[in-house]
């Protein structure tokens, strides 16, 4: 099993007392087979969560990092209802999910503004974890290296790594997001190979973790994880119960 990183999006989940639950529970089971692992845990918690869920993390001894699912690119103004990297930083959080699907598809999200959150994120040192993926079905693979390529250049339009690991970037079909049903091995592969090679040729040299979300969960997580170049998996509706998050998280 080759999977480095295992990241949480809890979505618009839980209240305190649910995720104080849930990080006992979490510590109760996971803390048993941590050692062997030299995995990269994350959590993009609901911002009201970020500081409260640190603060279990270090009583309960867990060694997950907490990090967003959103962020504006401006570090304050005039902006209802957004939250910037320096609020988000100033509570704990050290990581961001940026371009989610479900941010472009339920509150238009355009490659262009993600692009500037990305840019904003790595200027600061903040990892970033941008998703891409088919929001349909593809007709074949050539649509979906047409729609990973162009996401891809758009996205990280002038962007430069300030250092390894700062930017991270999840493979995730929003045909597969929530549907119980993940997209096959064979099309997982593919379309990692089709974004790794993009990113060697954009990023020479640089590491730049791969990990593929939509419907993971326990049945097929090994699978998925013994694919060449998924280096992790973005989990979200079964990250929400910490039996099976741990049991993912200890694969
Ligand atoms: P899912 O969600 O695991 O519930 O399909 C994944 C995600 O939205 O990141």
């Amino acid at each position: 099993m080759q999977i480095q990183f295992v990241v949480g999006n809890w979505k618009m989940y839980k209240t305190q007392d649910e995720m104080r639950a849930f990080m006992r529970e979490f510590s109760q089971i996971y803390r048993a087979s941590s050692e062997r692992t030299g995995r990269w845990l994350g959590l993009a918690a609901p911002f009201t969560l970020i500081d409260a869920a640190r603060a279990c993390c270090g009583e309960f001894q867990l060694p997950l990092h907490i990090g967003a699912q959103n962020m504006h690119d401006a570090s304050s103004g005039a902006f209802t209802g957004e939250i910037a990297l320096e609020m988000l930083r100033d509570r704990g959080a050290e990581f961001a999910l940026l371009g989610h699907s479900e941010r472009r598809a339920l509150f238009g999200e355009r490659d262009e503004f993600i692009n500037r959150k990305v840019k904003k994120a790595l200027s600061r040192d903040f990892r970033a974890l941008l998703c891409v993926g088919e929001s349909q079905p593809p007709a074949g693979l050539e649509e979906t290296r047409e729609i990973l390529k162009r996401q891809l250049s758009e996205c990280l339009r002038d962007v430069e790594l300030p250092a390894p690991g700062s930017l991270l970037i999840a493979y995730e079909p929003s045909w597969a997001i929530g549907t119980g049903k993940s997209a096959d091995l064979d099309h997982i592969q593919r379309a990692h190979e089709i974004i790794s090679d993009w990113l060697q040729q954009r990023f020479a040299g640089q590491t730049i973790p791969l990990l593929y979300g939509g419907s993971v969960t326990l049945r097929n997580a090994q699978s998925i994880g013994a694919l060449a170049r998924v280096d992790g998996i973005l989990i979200g509706g079964a990250s929400l119960s910490a039996g099976e998050f741990s049991a993912l998280a200890s694969l």
